[in-house]
């Protein structure tokens, strides 16, 4: 606990670069116990905490999962569960080579004076939570904050206020020694057009930006999870190359140059058109490296092989690997 500032900011700036480099992404299986719960009831699995289990460890024992994935972000849950052979989590992400995050916000709750908004909570006891997720191991964390469009919505309140949350989270992250993955997502609910996403997620990642300054969380010792700019999930498609552009632009006009690097969402896109646009916003210039952190484009098709069956955990993995290999850099 003596380290010096330099050497953990360091520290900070290796994990990071090593999550998003390499062409390589995250793996977000945090879902909260409830949104997993979901998950599991509509594959037709009881969801029991030990189908819970079950199910994450079929993924972080996945064979050649580090090809593609640099690490995996769990639940507190998950933190404290054991894989069959009686090792924690954290040690057998290891053996594979693959860093361990944890989710430490608590979820979203309405926020007051903002009808129809939300705000992230998680901030009391962060500091003790964050450093007892790092003695178990985790060397990254992730927070993420929902901004949703509608009639008047996002308001100022609600990205202020999500900011700030952003703001103070990764920076007492970043004092513990554990890189913040930073989640701004503007959900894709709503027949809005693309212009309509990118104007609100250039507001919310400029209004992010002025926190994480003031609260000089160091842009190198942490990574972006944005959304990508896209037209509402009910309006029209657009193609991947417009999908690129937008988000590049939003990104590069908000975004400082030394940010360790930016890992998507995929925001239920499909497996397929998420990897579409992430390929197209590779093929754009950008100060950062950039690549995916998915949850449901990667895993729902394993979820659905799996299905609670033992014997089909072979079949599942296989799905896993198929939808990584879709997302990384040819
Ligand atoms: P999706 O890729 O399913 O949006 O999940 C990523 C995530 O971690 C959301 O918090």
């Amino acid at each position: 606990t003596t380290t010096a500032p330099g050497t953990r900011a360091s520290a900070l700036h290796t994990t990071a670069a090593g999550l998003v480099g390499d062409g390589t992404g995250i793996l977000a299986a945090d879902e909260s116990i409830a949104t997993m719960s979901r998950r599991l009831s509509d594959a037709g699995v009881s969801p029991t905490e030990e189908h819970r289990r079950a199910y994450r460890e079929l993924l972080v024992t996945t064979a050649d999962l580090a090809r593609g994935i640099s690490g995996v972000i769990l639940c507190e849950e998950t933190l404290h569960q054991h894989v069959t052979d009686g090792r924690d989590f954290p040690t057998a992400l290891a053996a594979l080579g693959l860093a361990t995050g944890v989710k430490v916000d608590t979820g979203t709750v309405p926020l007051a004076g903002a009808p129809g908004e939300t705000i992230t909570e998680g901030l009391d006891g962060l500091a003790e939570r964050v450093a007892d997720c790092a003695a178990r191991a985790a060397v990254f964390a992730k927070w993420r904050a929902v901004l949703t469009i509608g009639h008047g919505t996002p308001g100022a309140w609600a990205i202020e206020a999500n900011a700030h949350a952003l703001a103070r989270y990764a920076r007492v992250c970043q004092d513990v020694g554990v890189v913040p993955v930073v989640e701004p997502e503007v959900l894709t609910a709503g027949s809005h057009p693309l212009e309509v996403c990118a104007a609100v997620t250039r507001r919310v990642l400029a209004t992010l930006r002025r926190a994480l300054d003031e609260a000089e969380v160091d842009p190198a010792g942490m990574v972006l999870k944005p959304n990508m700019v896209t037209p509402g999930s009910g309006a029209a498609p657009v193609g991947p190359d417009a999908v690129a552009r937008a988000t590049v632009d939003a990104l590069t006009a908000t975004m400082p140059d030394d940010l360790a690097g930016v890992a998507f969402l995929s925001g239920g896109q499909s497996s397929v058109d998420a990897a579409a646009n992430l390929a197209a916003i590779r093929a754009l210039p950008t100060p950062w490296p950039v690549t995916f952190s998915f949850g449901r484009a990667l895993v729902t098709p394993a979820l659905a092989a799996w299905a609670g069956d033992p014997e089909a955990v072979g079949a599942a993995q296989a799905a896993l690997i198929r939808e990584v290999g879709r997302n990384v850099a040819a």
